[in-house]
Order: C-alpha cells, then structure tokens, then sequence
C-alpha cells in the first residue's frame, strides 16, 4: 500500500489536483491518500469556492499558514507541514505547479527523505523577477518524479541536468478538469446575471506583482482598458492584492467610473469558465488562463513580456504583449478585428493526464 500526501495551498493549484485525488480513489486497494491545504489561500472566493465546484474532498489537514511576506510565508508552511510528516510517515509527497506552497512542501519532503513527485515540473520562464520561477527551479531541482505538461518542459529538464529516467511527460492536468467541468458550467448563470451577450465582451484577470505592485504600471494597464471599453464591455474578476492595490494607489473611483467596465468578485471555476469560454477575448496575467484559452480556442493577450507556457503561443491562441498601454491596445483592437483562431489542444493536453500521473507514481515506487 502507497501511502501519499497530496499538498495544495493556492487557488491555481486546485483544478490541478482534483483529478489526481479522483484517480488515487480509484486504486483503493494499492494507494492511500491524504490532502493537506496549507492555507496559503484561505478567503471562500479563493478557496472554499473551488473545493465546492471541482467537488474535491475536505482536506484532512489545513495548516492555515495565510499571507506575509513570501519568507514568512514559506517558513510558516514549512514548519507546520514538517510536523504533519513526522505525524504520518508517507511514501510520496505530491505537489502540484509554483506556488510558495509547492516548495515549501517539497523542501521538507527532501529533507525528511520523503519522495517528491511534481506535477507541472520544468515549465520556465527564465525570468527570476518572478517568485513563481524560483519555486519551480527548487522545486524541480529537488524532486524524485518530474511530471511534465509539455514536451519543452522535458527538454528545460534535460538542460538543467535532471537524469532523463526521473522525468516523465504525462501532459496537461488542469485540461483533465476544463474537460471534466465544461457541461456542468452551461448551468452557470453568470452571463445572465452580469447581462452579458456571449461574443459580445471581453474578460481580465490581472495579480502578478509586476502589473499591480506599481502604480504607473498599474494605471497605463487602466489606460488601455479604457480603450478596449469603448470596443466591448469588460468584465474584471478582482484578485484580493489587486484590490488591496487599486486603493492603496487611489484607483478604485477611476475604475468604478468606467461604465464599460464590470467589476466582480474573483470568480468560482464554473462561473469563470462559463463567462471566458463565451468571450471573445481575454487580457490575463495568469499562467492557466494561457492554457485553457488555447485549448477552447478563444484569443488570449498575456500581459507580461515572457511565458513559462510557450506551447500557448506557438500552438495556440496566446500572444504575449507586455504591459505597456500602446501595445495592449493595438494588440486588443487587433484581436478584436479578426475571427477568432481555432484552438489546438497540444499533445497529451486530451482529458487523461491524472491517470498517466499516478501510474508513473506507482511505476516509479520501489516494488
Ligand atoms: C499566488 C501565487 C501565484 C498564483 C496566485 C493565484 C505564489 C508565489 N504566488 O499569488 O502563483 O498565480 O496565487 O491567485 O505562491 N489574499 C487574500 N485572500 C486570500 C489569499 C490572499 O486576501 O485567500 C491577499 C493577501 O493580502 C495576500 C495577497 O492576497 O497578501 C497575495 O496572496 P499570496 O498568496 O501571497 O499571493 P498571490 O498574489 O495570491
């Protein structure tokens, strides 16, 4: 019997389990599992909401470690997740994608000499401004089983020197979930309530530090909204530190004066994918929302200047336009002009990817 600890803490890292603990139900008999939330996200719209709709089970254990700073942080999940180990002896500690949870989680798993699989491993971004690169390359560098979405990720392994027996490419967990959840979200009435047209607006999420932490930036971003506005409505699910910015800048009144512009709530998963699966366009700066969008083919403009997913520029709908007002808004007008592109799903991106994870965890368990 395998004795697993599945670790989750953020709200990207949710869809991304749920099948993984779906898939290791089924295998009563050889896999017994348990789930730790570390309680990086904790508010009902960031966490609760999704357990809920991805009908996840109830985490055994929240470590209910909460925000600080990104040390503080780490070093709270560390210290609570080290007792929980210590408490119940496991044969594998799971995590899933880059948040400061996933490595965490993984530091203390190697050094109690736990095996780490990891799902998600060897995307880069090769931009270490950005906290999450630094979780995936510790992350990545500590791991026993690298479980990669992409076969570019494979190659960023290989690069870094990771013994190629360790890796396996398994594909796209999080479109396992898209697939799952795609009829269930038609009895969403979020278009309804909102008033929405389907076609007939745009969708943006926004919260990496490097779009909302400074002010200049944050507002040139609010600058070509206001144009891509005067096109289409856009709908504004608001982050927690995105709306903790927007009034500590004073942008909150300029924001609500904007007409065109429907701010909500961060959304649960069923409302977000029954509104953007229905946009004609999306503006984010989120990893996943690159790859979903690619997947159901609806054009996607990621404000940032790199990407840890490029197979969602070269085999999707994904365009990558920095944050600078001019060319967010020549790229939307664009977009807007022309029909929108077929999506393609990119290899193993077909639905089973969870089943391909816990058998290489089983295969690659000493017998
Ligand atoms: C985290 C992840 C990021 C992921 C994002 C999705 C890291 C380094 N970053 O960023 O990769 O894309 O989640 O949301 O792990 N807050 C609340 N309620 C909550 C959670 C957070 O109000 O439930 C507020 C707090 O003020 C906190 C801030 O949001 O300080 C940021 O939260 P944090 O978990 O530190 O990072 P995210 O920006 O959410």
């Amino acid at each position: 019997m395998l004795r697993i600890i599945n670790v989750v803490g953020a709200r990207p890292n949710f869809m991304k389990i749920a099948p993984v603990i779906d898939e290791m139900r089924r295998r009563p008999v050889r896999i017994e599992s348990l789930l730790v939330h570390t309680g990086q996200h904790y508010d009902e719209s960031m966490s609760d909401s999704f357990f809920e709709d991805l009908q996840i089970p109830r985490p055994d254990i929240n470590l209910e470690a909460g925000s600080g700073s990104h040390s503080e942080q780490t070093a709270r999940i560390m210290i609570a997740f080290e007792q929980v180990l210590l408490k119940h002896p496991a044969d594998w500690v799971v995590v899933v994608g880059d948040v400061n949870s996933t490595m965490a989680a993984t530091i203390v798993a190697a050094k109690m000499l736990v095996r780490v699989a990891h799902v998600e491993a060897g995307l880069r971004s090769r931009d270490r401004t950005m906290p999450e690169e630094i979780n995936r390359v510790v992350t990545d560098s500590l791991a026993d089983l690298l479980l990669t979405p992409s076969r570019d990720a494979g190659k960023n392994l290989l690069r870094e020197g990771v013994a190629a027996e360790k890796i396996r490419f398994v594909g796209n967990v999080m479109i396992d979930t898209l697939f799952r959840n795609l009829d269930r979200a038609r009895d969403s009435r979020i278009l309804e309530r909102l008033k929405l047209e389907p076609d007939r607006f745009c969708v943006m999420t926004l919260h990496r530090p490097s779009n909302v932490d400074d002010k200049e930036t944050f507002s040139g971003i609010l600058d070509a909204l206001d144009k891509i506005c005067e096109r289409l409505p856009v709908v504004f699910p608001v982050h927690p530190r995105t709306r903790d910015r927007l009034e500590q800048f004073g942008l909150s009144e300029r924001v609500r004066r904007q007409a065109s512009l429907v701010l909500t709530e961060p959304l649960g998963y069923l409302d977000f994918l029954r509104l953007y699966s229905n946009s004609r366009l999306v503006l984010t700066d989120s990893g996943g929302i690159q790859e979903e969008t690619t997947v159901l083919g609806i054009p996607c403009l990621t404000l940032r200047e790199n990407t840890e997913r490029p197979i969602t520029v070269t085999d999707g709908t994904n365009q990558l336009v920095g944050n600078k007002p001019e060319s967010i808004t020549r790229a939307a007008l664009a977009a807007l002009e022309q029909d929108s592109r077929p999506g393609r799903a990119p290899e193993l991106w077909d639905g089973h990817a969870a089943v391909r994870i816990v058998d290489a965890i089983e295969e690659a368990s000493p017998k």
